[in-house]
């Protein structure tokens, strides 16, 4: 059956905040714009954040971007690209008023302007005080953002290939991108899509956890199309386990609860973060918060029967202020837990929430990887933004709010960047029909129905790897266990059939698919934190207790080939102002 073939100036994978950002820029500037998405756009994982996007308004305390600046590289356990770091804290208030004139319904002020509500790891005046600097559409901001930026795109006709799964990158000889390999879920249909610049934005990998706040949909897809490209992941040991999801289920219970004044408590009681962070307290950055929550129910402290969980306390708030911020935390409770926060307080636990590493790409959204004595050269035609990528503003730890951030800027500056790179290059390469086979040969070798192990079976067994192997706390011990069990996972793959007849095969299909992506990025994340000899952030290893700057303060890379590892230098220079030169870092 001949390959149907669509030719486009911009092809943007993922229709999330990050894409249609940068759908939006683009198809403003007359490009001819393609964004596939393997759901409905507005069903993306975007519209699950909750909490809101962060700007240094000014509208409840006094702030400033230099502010936001430190507490993100403070956050980030000085891995954090400063120079990435300063671009997004400057333009954040313009981005975010820009989204307020695309229509995005912030929660108000009694004045009339955005709600701002205080976040972990916020600081004013360079740690002294707490700050409040979380722009809120209540407690469905990402809901907010997503639909507005939908209808952004509808007016300024972008072109939607809507429930289309990306499986690979099309290169040429020379490494450039030249498109993507996608296929219609419903049909079952590939289709090559040809396009001068590529963007990746399909988001995260939380399910490669057993207990995550991520939707279905977070596999890793265009993590594991760029490794099957030869481009190496970053920073891929970070992974952030948000403190509060929904205990025993992981979903998420935002972050804004403790922003309106909720508070922990364990079970006797006590409200333990006084303790482990004597200023922030509750608002201490996730990493932190997610530790001493783990610790306390190690110890015994926990809540409930099994000593399990702690307690999330919002009911002294009062039915009002739950009823105004909260409704979408309090219509959880009562859906998933028959419980109402505004009497009783709510059981969490650490769930995996985000990837802090990614594809290595520069401010401008240029995936960028090592050539030859270079640490990076753009790789020609392709970008990535949001989540999938690793820009890298978020280091060891991202603080709350800044994710909505990332998506806003780091899209729009990968589009400016096309539209660039557009002018510049305005013929079209010609195709590779070699690397067009290879990636039709992959996709056909899930043409097969048969009797073996289950898409299912071995997602489940990856999953428990990774929690049992690569959770909260690591050991060398612990690591190099969950390499060899991952590995082991890998080898069974090819034994793997669509044999669950209940579904249809084209959707099992995306399922096989999306199971390679998982496997692919678990190993990367693994083998990565295996070789990460000290604690950073989000990554915490209790037999290596210290961050040890002389050694580790640099990004690491893992290629898929032979699971190699390489270090690049942390970028420690801003743009306009002074390096924060790591400290210890106590909240
Ligand atoms: O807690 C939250 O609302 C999550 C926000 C975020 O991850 O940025």
């Amino acid at each position: 059956m001949s390959l149907i073939r669509r030719r486009f100036d911009a092809l943007i994978i993922g229709a999330g905040g990050g894409g249609l950002r940068a759908s939006l820029q683009l198809s403003r500037a007359e490009a001819n714009v393609a964004v596939v998405s393997k759901v409905f756009p507005t069903r993306s994982h975007t519209v699950a954040a909750q909490g809101g996007v962060n700007a240094a308004l000014a509208n409840v305390l006094p702030d400033n971007w230099h502010w936001h600046m430190f507490d993100t590289v403070k956050g980030s356990d000085y891995l954090g690209d400063q120079d990435a770091i300063e671009y997004m804290c400057r333009v954040a208030p313009k981005l975010v008023y820009e989204l307020e004139h695309y229509g995005v319904p912030f929660s108000r002020l009694d004045n009339g302007k955005i709600y701002q509500r205080a976040f972990g790891g916020q600081s004013q005046n360079f740690g002294e005080k707490q700050a409040a600097r979380t722009c809120a559409a209540a407690d469905r901001t990402g809901h907010a953002m997503l639909h507005a930026l939908y209808q952004q795109n509808i007016r300024a006709k972008t072109h939607f290939f809507d429930e289309y799964f990306a499986t690979d990158l099309i290169k040429n000889e020379e490494g450039a991108v030249l498109g993507a390999i996608v296929v219609s879920i419903q049909t079952g249909e590939a289709m090559l899509i040809e396009a001068r610049t590529t963007l990746l934005a399909t988001g995260g990998a939380g399910q490669i956890y057993r207990t995550n706040s991520n939707a279905l949909i977070n596999t890793g897809d265009g993590l594991g199309m760029v490794l099957r490209a030869g481009i190496p992941l970053q920073d891929m040991e970070f992974i952030q386990f948000h403190p509060t999801g929904i205990a025993g289920i992981g979903m998420l219970i935002t972050e804004g609860c403790r922003g309106e004044g909720g508070y922990l408590v364990n079970g006797d009681g006590e409200r333990f973060m006084e303790r482990y962070a004597p200023n922030a307290k509750d608002l201490a950055s996730r990493d932190v918060v997610s530790r001493s929550i783990y610790l306390e129910v190690k110890e015994g402290r926990g809540c409930g029967p099994n000593k399990d969980y702690v307690l999330l306390k919002l009911d002294h708030l009062g039915a009002d202020t739950i009823m105004k911020r909260l409704p979408g935390i309090r219509q959880s409770c009562l859906t998933f837990l028959g419980i109402d926060p505004i009497e009783t307080p709510i059981p969490v636990y650490p769930t995996a929430h985000y990837c802090m590493g990614g594809i290595p790409t520069n401010r401008k959204g240029e995936v960028v990887m090592p050539v030859k004595d270079t640490p990076e050269e753009p790789v020609p035609g392709l970008y990535a933004a949001g989540e999938c990528a690793c820009v890298s503003v978020h280091g060891g730890n991202r603080l709350g709010g800044n994710s909505l951030l990332d998506i806003i800027v780091f899209g729009r500056a990968a589009a400016n960047e096309m539209i660039e790179h557009m002018k510049e290059n305005r013929y079209r390469l010609p195709m590779n029909e070699a690397s067009v086979e290879k990636a039709m040969d992959r996709l056909h070798r899930w043409d097969r129905k048969g009797e073996g192990e289950t898409v299912d079976g071995l997602k489940e067994d990856l999953k428990k790897a990774m929690e049992d192997y690569c959770g909260v706390y690591r050991t060398q011990e612990l690591l190099d266990k969950g390499v060899e069990e991952i590995g082991k996972i890998r080898d069974r793959l090819p034994n793997v059939y669509i044999n669950d007849f209940s579904r249809t095969f084209n959707t099992a299909r995306i399922e096989a698919l999306e199971l390679e992506n998982l496997v692919e990025v678990a190993m990367c994340t693994v083998v990565s934190a295996a070789a990460r000899q000290e604690s950073r952030g989000a990554h915490s290893r209790v037999d290596f207790p210290k961050r040890e700057d002389q050694q580790w303060m640099k990004h690491s890379l893992y290629f898929s080939e032979g699971d190699r590892m390489d270090y690049k230098p942390v970028r420690t220079k801003p743009l306009t102002v002074d390096s924060f030169p790591p400290k210890e870092r106590v909240y």
